[in-house]
């Protein structure tokens, strides 16, 4: 574990060394997998600050895409390449086998598209996002909005509360619902068993993306996960 001086640690300080410490796993020149939200804005502010920069990114959302070029990355598109090294991105909730619940920023689905070409998952996290069983944090799932009420009435048949995000359209012109009371006992069959609804996009839980790695930063220093 990275050893830290300062016992008083702000949420906004553990994402600034998790992003920093995720620097480590990324080569020089490569291309690499970026996700969306607070703490991988602090590892694209990282990224930028490395002595050797990357060659370039595959961005999981409009608002990673806009950071990394203003800093000068160049951001290509996921279909220009067949696989990447790395893919450094956030988490809502994390368990102690690197299953993750995503999607708290409505990235969710390119999130997990460009997961898929990486081949290593490194989550960056804050303590407060490891839990032992997922669900405490609402799952989202995207839905195309003709699906919404229908896919609405099978959740609530799994035992959740489903709620429309209000307001929120996401980068694929899709809706969010978050899903309350779940207990996510067996991450991979419920990510099988949602996604194969008509009408989900996709669903925030990553077990078939699962992490390989977690940062996770605490007052201690950056603990890491290997799973
Ligand atoms: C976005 C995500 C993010 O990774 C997740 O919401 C964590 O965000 P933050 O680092 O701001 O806590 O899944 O869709």
């Amino acid at each position: 574990m990275t050893q830290v001086t300062t016992q008083k640690m702000t949420q906004d300080e553990l994402k600034a060394m998790v992003g920093r410490a995720a620097t480590e796993y990324v080569q020089p020149r490569s291309v690499i997998g970026v996700g969306t939200g607070s703490t991988v804005n602090c590892f694209i502010d990282a990224l930028a600050a490395m002595p050797q920069r990357v060659k370039a990114a595959v961005s999981s959302s409009e608002q990673s895409s806009e950071r990394l070029r203003r800093h000068g990355i160049e951001v290509v598109d996921a279909n220009s390449v067949s696989a990447l090294a790395v893919y450094i991105d956030g988490a809502d909730e994390i368990d102690h086998a690197g299953n993750m619940i995503k999607g708290g920023g409505a990235a969710l689905t390119r999130e997990k598209i460009v997961a898929d070409l990486a081949g290593r998952f490194v989550c960056i996290a804050d303590a407060s996002k490891l839990v032992t069983v997922l669900g405490r944090f609402p799952l989202p799932v995207e839905v195309i909005p003709m699906a919404a009420a229908q896919v609405a009435r099978l959740l609530r048949g799994l035992g959740g509360e489903p709620a429309l995000r209000a307001g929120v359209v996401t980068d694929n012109g899709c809706h969010i619902i978050d899903v309350r009371g779940l207990s996510i006992t067996d991450p991979a069959a419920m990510e099988r068993e949602i996604n194969q609804w008509p009408g989900v996009v996709s669903v925030g839980i990553f077990a078939r993306n699962k992490a390989g790695v977690c940062l996770l930063g605490t007052p201690q220093g950056v603990r890491t996960l290997a799973f």
